[in-house]
């Protein structure tokens, strides 16, 4: 099974997955991290672990020219999956059809709660009670696609967006991990 990982910032989940990975020993390769911003620290995370990077620079380029890029990279690589590990960019239909249902992504709200950016702050603002991440396949409606597993935790009085954020992370790192191991190695 082969992994495309794409993110834009600090990596923690991509890190969690080559843990994840490391520690199971899950007949898994990661065989190439992408990203938009070429100070995102998952970059130094992935090369640490000697896997291959990209740095694909958004340039102020639209989402259909940007996808052709990302594209034109991706499929010489001709991953299994592609894991949305924090990336900021929105995809286009075109490259979403290209991998129809195989492109994962997780998101720090309780889908379909709080789809697109601000979720902690939503969360707090509506005065929720439960918080946390969703895994769902990527289609071409934003943070819409069909949800494969959810993870919560409680929102206290004293919560703030950063404390959120925090717990929500926590969660990340033990739920996304878990889905992809589960779905890249189920016997069909
Ligand atoms: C995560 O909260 C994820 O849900 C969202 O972006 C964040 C990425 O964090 N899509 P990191 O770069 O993995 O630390």
């Amino acid at each position: 099974m082969n992994l495309v990982i794409l993110i834009s910032g600090t990596g923690s989940n991509l890190k969690a997955i080559i843990e994840y990975i490391n520690q199971k020993n899950l007949p898994i390769n990661i065989s190439a991290v992408i990203s938009n911003n070429p100070d995102a620290y998952g970059l130094t995370i992935a090369e640490n672990h000697h896997i291959k990077t990209y740095m694909i620079p958004d340039q102020k380029r639209d989402i259909q020219t940007y996808s052709q890029r990302l594209l034109e990279v991706i499929t010489p690589l001709r991953p299994d999956w592609i894991i949305l590990a924090g990336f900021m960019r929105i995809l286009s239909e075109e490259f979403i059809n290209n991998f129809t249902h195989k492109i994962l992504n997780i998101h720090p709200s309780l889908l379909p709660k709080y789809p697109g950016l601000n979720t902690h702050k939503k969360a707090l603002a509506n005065k929720d009670l439960k918080h946390g991440c969703t895994v769902h396949i990527v289609t071409k409606e934003l943070d819409a696609g069909p949800i494969l597993a959810q993870q919560s935790c409680s929102i206290h009085p004293e919560d703030t967006e950063e404390t959120l954020k925090i717990k929500v992370h926590q969660l990340e790192h033990q739920l996304y991990p878990y889905v992809i191991a589960s779905l890249l190695t189920k016997n069909d």
